[in-house]
């Protein structure tokens, strides 16, 4: 009879660090990877419809999951014509910036926009800040509520 509550007494804490160790584990896999969306056009391809571009983008463009992040990236030739876009995983863990900025070289600028989170590089760059804000907000209050 005095066996059985010492059963349990070793049981429980056995439960609590599997349990623990699964919820670990699964925290861990969605912030490893995230969705984003993979495209390309260019004005080159006259042939191609665009389904990338923030005009015509749509959401029925490949997605593929990605380790470092999303990012749309716009290229303009040096008369600042657009000459290539694509959206693909984040090229640069270090730089995941929420936002877009510009690099520029002697013939060309590329307008890069990244993000971190599923399916982010849809829009625009200020949708992408904007769901930023958006999911800052819906934070607060949630933390306000409970
Ligand atoms: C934009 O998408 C529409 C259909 O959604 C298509 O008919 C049109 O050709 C596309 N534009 C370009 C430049 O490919
Ligand atoms: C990655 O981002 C950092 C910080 O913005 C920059 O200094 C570095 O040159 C970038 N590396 C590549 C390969 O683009
Ligand atoms: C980057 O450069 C392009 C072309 O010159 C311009 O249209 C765009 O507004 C710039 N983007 C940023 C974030 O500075």
């Amino acid at each position: 009879m005095s066996g059985r509550p010492s059963s349990n007494w070793f049981l429980l804490p056995v439960t609590t660090v599997v349990l623990v160790g699964l919820f670990c584990l699964s925290t861990l896999q969605t912030v490893e990877g995230v969705q984003c969306y993979v495209c390309s056009w260019s004005p080159a391809d006259s042939n191609r419809v665009d389904v990338c571009t923030r005009k015509n983008f749509s959401e029925s463009v490949r997605t593929h999951s990605c380790e470092t992040g999303c990012e749309t990236v716009t290229v303009f030739d040096k008369n600042g014509r657009l000459d290539f876009f694509y959206r693909n995983c984040a090229a640069n863990t270090s730089s995941i910036t929420g936002t877009c900025f510009n690099e520029t070289s002697k013939a060309i600028t590329k307008e890069i926009c990244n993000c971190d989170s599923n399916y982010c590089n849809k829009g625009s760059g200020l949708e992408q800040q904007l769901g930023i804000v958006l999911s800052g907000i819906l934070a607060l209050l949630m933390m306000v509520k409970f």
